[in-house]
């Protein structure tokens, strides 16, 4: 069985997508065993908390300098064999992402090379796919390495942009559309083996 951990920050609906396709057999070889937030407030914490799920909070504010060795430790304690960030805002270290080479993935919001990295997050990436006017965009999942939203691309799924969309519609749509799709079918892929890496590519055995 592969110890899962997750990491959060927020509001937790890729978190909310990952229970439900856990619950429907999607991974059956992995278990989501701890949630780890970023903020005390993330309301991603209260939904594992109804399903019996174990919480930590790692605040940056709390653990200052030792946040990344923070994260460390409760990934070791965890024994994650899987670590997904869903939502979680922080852009983590070599600390981490050395020693968790190609075990971490993440859900990001738009079609990585496009508006990704530092300060694109969240809604911030809505706004400025509706500023760049792109009639398409979408979610990627990705291989976490330390450069932020730069690991090696695993799944893509392309969104219409419509007239009149505004960041947060636009975010719902995305959201409902790729990312609670993608991500936990990027979960079972990894679960299942499926995702080989070749010169530094992933690729996917359906
Ligand atoms: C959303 O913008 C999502 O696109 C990104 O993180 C934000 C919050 O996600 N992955 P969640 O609802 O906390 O999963």
């Amino acid at each position: 069985m592969l110890n899962i951990v997750v990491l959060v920050s927020g509001g937790g609906t890729n978190l909310e997508a990952l229970f439900h396709a856990q619950e429907k057999g999607a991974f059956p070889d992995g278990r989501i065993s701890l949630v780890i937030s970023s903020s005390p407030n993330a309301y991603a914490l209260e939904r594992a908390r109804k399903r019996g799920v174990k919480t930590k909070v790692i605040s940056r504010k709390e653990y200052g300098e030792s946040f990344d060795s923070a994260i460390l430790d409760a990934l070791n304690e965890a024994k994650a064999d899987l670590v997904v960030l869903a939502g979680f805002l922080s852009i983590l270290t070599e600390t981490v992402t050395k020693p968790y080479a190609y075990k971490i993935i993440n859900i990001h919001p738009a079609l990585i090379p496009s508006f990704c990295g530092m300060g694109c997050y969240g809604l911030h990436v809505h706004e400025a796919a509706l500023r760049y006017g792109v009639k398409v965009t979408g979610a990627t999942v990705h291989f976490v390495n330390e450069v932020a939203d730069g690991g090696a691309i695993i799944l893509q799924k392309a969104v219409e942009v419509k007239n009149g969309d505004t960041p947060e519609l636009l975010q719902r749509r995305v959201m409902e559309e790729a990312e609670w799709e993608l991500l936990p079918r990027a979960v079972a892929l990894f679960c299942e083996g499926k995702i080989k890496l070749i010169d530094g590519r992933a690729q996917v055995e359906e």
